[in-house]
């Protein structure tokens, strides 16, 4: 992670702009119109000639190499950044994961920020014994709800996008949302920053478009057509400004109400990549951010950040 990095230009830090494609070796600002500009000058396209690491649509895809952590700490040090991590852990993922995610994600999740931990269990006693590092401060929230008979994403998203409403969107600049069954392996920083980030799915990457196991049926609100798409996300990491989290959440949940009425039930993953293809994404993560410790990483896969308990569904 060394790098022909540029300096930060510190005129346009959190000023409105205009949207502009940030372009190899640019000082562009990469962001929607009127909203804070954020530089992304550091990222190094060329140290990763192996990998995609500039979209379509010019967002930058996040790997190993392709940035300095260091450098980029110097731009976003001086903005008093508040970071939030939402976790959502009930029933048997508490027991089984939440001690392990809490541990690595104090040590590795954006150290040296200020950063609000969402924890969400179904009982306080659930709540491991891990405090909250320099810096970090916990929120924990307990479920209300009926919870046994329902979808676990929707409740998941539904209740996240309460939180923010209610208060996160006032509290944090920055807001992820990950599943509980993952372990940092090693810093997740800064880098990962942005309006709207999603993240590349460790197994799809490497597969072809059309294998990609989009909804197919014409009549859900997750379709997306044969030919179409652009990559697979992984519902397991996305991220942003609260307000795009709340977008994403907030479509995801017209798109199950619109399903419902046609008598079709497409997974949250499906309506996650349906959002982000008509949505395109700010910032891409690679597989290198959530790697599923089942498949043994390929050469392209230098340096595993985050890895994802083999066991995805949350429920038996
Ligand atoms: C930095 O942010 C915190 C939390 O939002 C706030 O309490 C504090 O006043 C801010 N400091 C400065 C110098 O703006
Ligand atoms: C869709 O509904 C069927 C039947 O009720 C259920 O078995 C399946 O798990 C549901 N799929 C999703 C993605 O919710």
């Amino acid at each position: 992670m060394s790098g022909n990095a540029l300096e930060p230009p510190p005129s346009t830090q959190g000023a409105p702009c205009e949207p502009r494609p940030c372009r190899l070796g640019s000082l562009s600002c990469c962001h929607s119109k009127g909203g804070p500009c954020i530089t992304c000058f550091l990222f190094v396209h060329r140290r990763r000639p192996d990998v995609i690491t500039t979209t379509d649509w010019l967002a930058p895809v996040i790997w190993e190499g392709t940035f300095n952590r260091r450098v980029l700490g110097k731009h976003y040090r001086n903005r008093n950044l508040t970071m939030g991590l939402a976790v959502f852990a009930i029933g048997r993922i508490a027991d089984q994961y939440l001690e392990r995610f809490l541990e690595s994600a104090k040590k590795h999740f954006m150290t040296g920020y200020r950063v609000v931990f969402y924890i969400t269990v179904d009982d306080l006693d659930k709540m491991p014994d891990v405090d909250p590092g320099p810096l970090q401060t916990f929120q924990v929230f307990t479920l209300r709800e009926e919870i046994w008979w329902q979808d676990f994403n929707l409740l998941r998203m539904r209740n996240l996008g309460e939180h923010i409403v209610q208060h996160i969107q006032g509290e944090v600049d920055f807001l992820f949302s990950m599943a509980t069954n993952q372990i940092f392996q090693s810093d997740v920083g800064v880098e990962t920053l942005g309006a709207s980030v999603a993240q590349l799915h460790a197994w799809w990457y490497f597969k072809s478009t059309k294998d990609f196991p989009y909804e197919r049926r014409r009549r859900s609100a997750a379709y997306i057509p044969y030919g179409k798409g652009d990559f697979y996300y992984d519902s397991a990491f996305v991220g942003g400004t609260p307000q795009q989290v709340l977008n994403l959440i907030e479509e995801y949940l017209k798109g199950v109400l619109q399903d419902k009425q046609n008598g079709l039930n497409s997974s949250y993953e499906n309506h996650l990549n349906k959002y982000f293809f008509l949505n395109k994404p700010t910032k891409l993560l690679s597989p290198e951010y959530n790697w599923d410790v089942t498949f043994y990483p390929p050469p392209q896969v230098q340096f595993i950040k985050v890895a994802q308990h083999p066991k995805r569904r949350p429920w038996p």
